[in-house]
């Protein structure tokens, strides 16, 4: 490289990190809201509710109590998706109406209520009367046919990233942080839960309050309504799910309790009283959302053997990093989930051994790589940067393995720099410093340095922080984990491949679930029917329940054309609806013409089982114009 070229770059890094220093205001630059933080703030919601369930629609208000911050400021700007609103209303002793309009619509941001405020008092409260659209983004109508029991239709929400605002009318931007309470009428057979206090013991009558005591962010106020039952796990962890999944989740988690005592050793307090997990139907398209107090969770982690509840080790440390400190808006969202991800491997590795947690951050790793290449191969390697831009996109596109695994390759490499006492002690310090806030990258980042700075000893460099944060791929600097175990699992794959051993011959008898996931996931592009043929002879691949390496292994009988599997996939993809397990088996199938014929036709019957979102993203995927 040329010297005056050299120089430039040391000049520009530097500089880039200058601006860090300076701390900015969280409230400037949430590209997915179209609210103004700097006019008015929103402390509390008040919502009245009724689930109406024939009509597919949420109808009632929502009471905002708000605070003037600019003295000046007289139109309130909300957030609102498909949203009817009936009027609005400046409460007092009498209520007044208020002028409002709404926006034409934004395909990604909805549409902005514009509503005129008087001038007046630095606090006050306007109530929205509105309805929900039967198509709301965030909520998921289920006919009882596609619940566990049948019998009862369900309502779930999940709000996460921008699709609060399908279901409420409000400032929908992580920077800002409200209290909530409400009231909800749903038909008297079914309860009600939120992201709030639940009453274990509510009296089933259709008609329940909630109140969420701790200021969080919009993205996590969370409804479900079913035909749901309590089972405690412990003193301040138990599960909510449909009477015939109940028993096989509590026990699926019965280490829950354990898993917050340990969160509560490596990282401080707990601060929101209890941890509940709700199961939802298998339509639900996250494996778990972090919902507080009351996790959402997919049901296809209930394997049997616990194999899979690195996912609730997963949303339990979001009650710190996510839920406790904030992303202030979706570009920094690796300060949710990856320092998740790094708090969710220390849970492991506390509980079930250094091993297990090994296993995970290779798997994890793989992930990270095969998104890499998938994103750069599209175009898009600016999304393989810790800190993106995701202005003008839909936060949901954005989303990859890159702010999880990699943002917790970058807390790994802290790690290594720092020693693990005295990044525990930092993480302690940061989620004290910052509990109840939300913070942006910079925000972070000069936290950081001004802790570290004072350290002696520590050898970490600006230019090498500043590659993790905004340059794409995986840094040198990376502390890339290995696993023993995978290691053999390797060995004995190659003996199979070439010839030496045959399938069952492997030496599986004690492989868990991770080691499979191991074995499958790395079987070659060029495997052959015959050789799946073997294998399934074998083990009953094709049979097996865990649905994490039924995935693997249906991706390589479509990837070889193992006709034996096609039954299985076609059950598969109409029974669960958890888009990191079915979207990549439909990529998979469209990439043969064939396979697209046969992707179009499972998908038609799969559909009306999907959540909304990611129906639109396969619509999108599966039916591509011109096709
Ligand atoms: N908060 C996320 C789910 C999410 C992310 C919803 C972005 C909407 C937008 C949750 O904590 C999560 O990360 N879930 C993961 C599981 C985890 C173990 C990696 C998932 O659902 O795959
Ligand atoms: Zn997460």
């Amino acid at each position: 490289m040329h010297q005056s070229r050299i120089w430039t770059v040391l000049l520009a890094s530097t500089l880039a990190f200058a601006r860090v220093l300076y701390a900015e205001d969280i409230y400037v630059d949430d590209p997915h809201s179209y609210a103004d933080p700097r006019t008015f703030r929103t402390k509390h919601l008040a919502l009245d509710l009724t689930a109406d369930f024939s009509r597919k629609q949420l109808v009632g208000h929502a009471e905002l109590h708000l605070e003037r911050v600019d003295p000046a400021a007289r139109e309130l700007v909300l957030d609102t998706r498909d949203l009817t609103i009936r009027g609005v209303e400046l409460v007092g002793r009498v209520n007044r109406p208020l002028k409002f309009k709404l926006d034409p619509p934004d395909a990604i941001l909805g549409s902005a209520l514009r509503i005129a405020v008087p001038r007046g008092a630095t606090t006050f409260v306007v109530r929205v009367k509105y309805e929900t659209s039967p198509d709301a983004s965030g909520l998921q109508w289920l006919e009882p046919a596609q619940t566990a029991g049948g019998k009862h239709p369900f309502l779930y929400s999940q709000s996460q990233a921008i699709h609060a605002r399908s279901w409420i009318p409000l400032q929908d931007t992580p920077a800002i942080r409200l209290t909530y309470e409400a009231r909800i009428r749903t038909p008297p057979e079914l309860l009600a839960v939120m992201s709030a206090r639940n009453e274990i013991d509510a009296v089933r009558d259709g008609d329940y309050t909630f109140r969420m005591p701790q200021p969080i962010p919009s993205y996590l106020i969370a409804l479900g309504v079913g035909d749901l039952e309590f089972k405690a796990i412990g003193p301040r962890t138990g599960v909510y799910a449909e009477p015939s999944v109940l028993a096989a989740a509590a026990h699926e988690f019965a280490h829950t309790e354990a898993m917050l005592a340990t969160c509560e050793k490596l990282f401080g307090p707990y601060q929101w009283e209890r941890y509940d997990l709700l199961i939802l139907p298998p339509s639900f398209m996250w494996g778990g959302m972090e919902n507080p107090r009351l996790t959402f969770l997919t049901p296809t982690v209930i394997a049997g053997d616990r194999s899979l509840v690195s996912l609730i080790a997963h949303e339990l440390a979001h009650s710190w990093s996510g839920n406790l400190v904030t992303n202030a808006n979706w570009n920094s969202v690796w300060l949710n989930e990856g320092f998740t991800v790094y708090l969710e491997r220390r849970i492991i590795e506390a509980l079930y051994g250094s091993d297990r947690r090994a296993m995970e951050d290779v798997l994890g790793l793989q992930s990270l790589r095969a998104d890499i290449a998938a994103l750069e191969a599209r175009g898009d390697a600016s999304l393989t940067r810790l800190r993106v831009d995701l202005r003008g996109r839909d936060p949901d596109d954005g989303f990859s393995d890159v702010p999880y695994e990699k943002g917790r390759l970058f807390l790994g490499f802290l790690e290594s720099r720092l020693g693990r006492e005295r990044l525990d002690a930092f993480l302690q310090d940061y989620f004290t410093r910052f509990a109840f806030q939300s913070v942006t990258t910079d925000t972070f980042l000069e936290y950081l340095w001004e802790h570290i700075a004072q350290d002696p000893g520590i050898v970490l460099t600006k230019a090498e922080i500043e590659e993790w944060i905004d340059q794409p791929g995986i840094p040198s600097s990376a502390v890339l984990p290995r696993s023993d175990a995978f290691e053999r699992v390797d060995a004995q794959r190659r003996a199979w491949l070439d010839g030496s051993i045959t399938a069952a011959e492997l030496d599986s008898a004690r492989w868990t679930t991770h080691e499979w996931l191991h074995f499958l996931g790395n079987l070659p592009e060029t495997i052959t029917t015959e050789q799946l043929r073997e294998l399934d002879a074998a083990f009953d691949l094709t049979g097996v329940k865990n649905a994490i390496v039924a995935r693997s292994w249906l991706k390589n009988a479509i990837r070889a054309g193992y006709a034996p599997a096609s039954p299985r996939l076609e059950q598969y993809l109409t029974s669960i609806g958890r888009r990191s397990l079915v979207k990549g088996l439909y990529e998979e199938l469209l990439k043969t013409p064939e396979g697209a014929r046969r992707a179009r036709e499972i998908y038609a019957k799969a559909r009306p089982l999907y959540q909304i979102p990611l129906r639109q993203q396969l619509d999108e995927l599966i039916y591509k114009p011109g096709e």
